[in-house]
């Protein structure tokens, strides 16, 4: 289900977390995309940026195209977007790749009509009314949306922190604990709390796990 706010009295929409990612159908650097088409056992991060051809969306784009491995590591797919023409996206690509060597080898999608923007609250009016804010959906197998980052325009977001809220979010599901502050790989998780008398009595006896606490327990994974 998604969720509607007036803005500016303007009617956005407001993708949240669980929520299923709503579909649709784009032109990307790669050719048409369907969200539903991708592959059903990998996770996406779709993120968008205000404009081609600025300095920091360069050196956000740059930076993920340099760390694309890391998230092919991570069973993921990249997909940007941004309110540009594919003729813009295309001679931007060529361009950081003439000066810098480096080469944005994921779709883009040009979301010229604003379409796929306003379906994810991408376009926040009180921001810009003609470019998308620095929106992070991570996107799951199931195709439901599990984390949401929407930075300014004036501000780049933080690579290691994607890379590692999307191994908190892997690991989480993976082993059913829960990440702490800072957690990275390597750190131990929290054991999800006791739920009766029984429980909290036998986490009192278990050896295994750190306890801190009756409620906060830690365990290596
Ligand atoms: C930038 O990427 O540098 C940028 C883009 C739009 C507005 C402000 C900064």
């Amino acid at each position: 289900m998604n969720h509607e706010n007036i803005i500016s009295e303007k009617l956005i929409t407001m993708p949240r977390i669980g929520d299923n990612a709503p579909d649709f159908e784009a032109v990307t650097t790669k050719g048409k995309i369907k969200l539903s088409n991708f592959a059903k056992d990998k996770w996406i991060v779709m993120f968008s940026h205000p404009a081609d051809f600025t300095p920091v969306c360069t050196t956000e784009m740059s930076g993920f195209a340099t760390r694309k491995k890391e998230f092919d590591a991570l069973n993921t797919e990249l997909l940007g977007l941004s309110i540009d023409s594919i003729h813009a996206h295309l001679g931007w690509v060529q361009n950081v790749r003439e000066n810098t060597g480096v080469y944005f080898d994921f779709p883009i999608i040009a979301d010229l009509d604003m379409k796929v923007s306003k379906l994810y609250g991408m376009l926040q009016p009180n921001e810009s009314e003609t470019a998308a804010v620095r929106a992070v959906f991570f996107i799951d197998p199931e195709k439901k949306i599990r984390l949401i980052m929407y930075y300014p325009l004036n501000v780049g977001r933080n690579l290691n922190e994607i890379l590692r809220a999307l191994e908190a979010l892997q690991t989480s599901d993976k082993f059913k604990v829960a990440m702490p502050l800072d957690w990275k790989k390597g750190d131990k998780a929290i054991v999800p709390p006791p739920k009766t008398l029984d429980e909290l009595n036998q986490r009192l006896e278990d050896d295994s796990i750190e306890k801190i606490t009756w409620y906060l327990a830690k365990k290596n994974i």
